[in-house]
């Protein structure tokens, strides 16, 4: 009798050493939390075998659209509410269990409570997160002297963000540290800009997500087949969970045990409590499933998901050529646009890096512009290109610098580079290279989308051309829906 149980026990313990030994090993849990990835972290994860194309000493940067996602915030409401539930649901896990077989359980399961417990209000940019946009604009300024040695003037530099505040406090911490040194206020000299934001409600150019009412409806469509392909991988872990910890958690515990560890991780850089809960593998497995949905939903899954950003594509591709017309009619500097800084959400960023074809190999953009499905990213350990942790971490950025060319030459006189996360990226529509001649970057890549209208893509009732759309577009201005508990999380 006593010798299987001793077995028993020593299989536990064995198993669970060498789960935490594991934690210690090159595996950090904090390179895998798909969108919720700290940028800092991000930043580090890029492809070493890529040799950036050298930029030759004649060409110079002479303008620069920024697309950012907004820094590390904290959890929303209704995730604070789901964090609130497991405590409660953990007390009664625990509960039953005998006191003497607990012994093999992480102490900090026992009495654990939410850390965010008691906090009324959820989803604003925190310290962490201002820290990562700050540090970016101070990089930004240092990389490309040549744009920032202006005075600082709206017109010239101008900063877009949503009316989502966690945005707009991303565009101020940018700000602050783009322009520290150059003003009059404080120890740090800094200096006010102003931060423009559309109203939400018609905010075609960063919050095109939620003015798409076509978009709305598939993403709603997407939902029961999304939870479908994930369930089978969170039985699987939620099987071997019970195994391992001799607790009967349910497949919504996992999740949201899953999202605990990645709240800690990012936010509070605590690897060793929920995350030290699964092995390695688990969290491939869990990061994938989080990086298949962001790109059925958001990503190259379906073409409405980016062709709805047309508007912003639009409006990059005409900043372009003011600057390339400024430059070509011999303006003086200080009199046109040199940058354009636009703060917004995973939902602007992640169909921005698809409408410039970022993540793709050579075929896919052909099938793109086929207008053909993509395969879905496959399942590790293969390795796929499309990750949350490098496509949309907080404060991901696309930088699309413009260059020009002196030309004793016959090759196209103007360049667009393309950084992403500040790395230079291969372009696929540019025959993978990262400096695409401007107009490759217009003809090939852009203008197959820019076809599309955004009216016609969305039937959108932002842009009214009934008097009845109209009529429920001011009623919509005084009584906002309440939308709290139907719509998703804004990521
Ligand atoms: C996070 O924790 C690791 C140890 O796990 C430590 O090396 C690192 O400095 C910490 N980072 C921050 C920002 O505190
Ligand atoms: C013309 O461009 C090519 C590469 O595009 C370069 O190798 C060559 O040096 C240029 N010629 C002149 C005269 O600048
Ligand atoms: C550009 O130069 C190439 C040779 O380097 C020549 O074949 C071509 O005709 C030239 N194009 C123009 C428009 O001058
Ligand atoms: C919005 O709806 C949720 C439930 O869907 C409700 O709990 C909440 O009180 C509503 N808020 C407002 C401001 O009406």
């Amino acid at each position: 009798m006593a010798a299987p149980l001793i077995a028993l026990l020593l299989l536990t313990f064995f198993h669970a050493a060498s789960v935490l030994a594991s934690a210690n090993s090159d595996f950090d849990v904090r390179r895998h939390l798909s969108t919720v990835t700290r940028y800092h972290v991000a930043k580090e994860i890029s492809d070493n075998s890529y040799i950036p194309s050298n930029i030759p000493d004649q060409c110079k940067p002479i303008h620069l659209n920024l697309v950012a996602r907004h820094g590390t915030r904290a959890p929303t409401k209704k995730k604070m509410k789901l964090l609130d539930a497991l405590g409660t649901r953990l007390e009664v896990l625990l509960g039953n269990v005998k006191e003497k077989k607990s012994g093999a359980l992480p102490p900090w399961l026992r009495g654990w409570k939410s850390p965010w417990t008691g906090k009324h209000k959820g989803g604003e940019l925190i310290g962490l997160g201002e820290s990562e946009l700050y540090e970016l604009g101070i990089r930004v300024r240092e990389k490309f002297p040549q744009l920032f040695h202006e005075d600082y003037h709206p017109d010239i530099y101008p900063i877009r963000a949503t009316q989502v505040s966690r945005a707009s406090a991303s565009a101020v911490a940018f700000g602050m540290g783009l322009f520290s040194d150059r003003g009059n206020l404080g120890p740090g000299h800094h200096r006010a800009f102003a931060v423009i934001s559309e109203s939400r409600a018609s905010d075609i150019m960063l919050r095109f997500h939620d003015c798409c009412q076509n978009y709305k409806a598939f993403r709603k469509s997407q939902e029961p087949s999304v939870d479908k392909l994930k369930e089978p991988i969170l039985d699987e872990i939620t099987k071997e969970l019970v195994k391992r910890w001799g607790l009967s958690f349910t497949r919504q515990d996992v999740s949201s045990l899953w999202f605990l560890c990645k709240q800690e991780a990012a936010l509070l850089n605590k690897t060793d409590q929920a995350c030290a809960l699964f092995s390695p593998s688990e969290v491939g497995l869990l990061e994938w499933a989080d990086d298949l949905e962001v790109f059925i939903v958001k990503g190259y899954g379906n073409s409405l998901n980016y062709r709805m950003g047309v508007p912003l594509l639009g409006d990059v591709i005409q900043s372009m050529e003011q600057a390339i017309k400024a430059k070509e009619d011999g303006l003086v500097p200080g009199s046109y646009e040199m940058a354009k800084l636009r703060f917004a959400h995973a939902e602007t960023l992640l169909p921005f890096s698809c409408l410039i074809g970022l993540f793709l190999d050579g075929r896919d953009f052909d099938k793109i512009l086929r207008e053909e499905p993509l395969q879905l990213p496959p399942k590790p350990p293969q390795t796929r290109i499309w990750r949350g942790s490098t496509v949309a971490p907080f404060a991901g950025n696309n930088m699309l610098v413009l260059y020009s060319c002196s030309a004793n030459n016959n090759t196209s006189k103007y360049f667009v580079q393309v950084l992403h996360n500040e790395h230079p990226t291969r372009i696929a529509g540019c025959g993978d290279s990262d400096f695409c001649p401007f107009e490759v970057f217009k003809e090939k890549i852009a203008a197959p989308h820019l076809k599309h209208n955004y009216n016609d893509l969305c039937s959108t009732e932002s842009l009214p051309t009934t008097p009845a759309n109209k009529l429920w577009q001011i009623l919509g201005w005084f009584f906002p829906a309440n939308t709290s508990g139907t719509q998703k999380d804004e990521l």
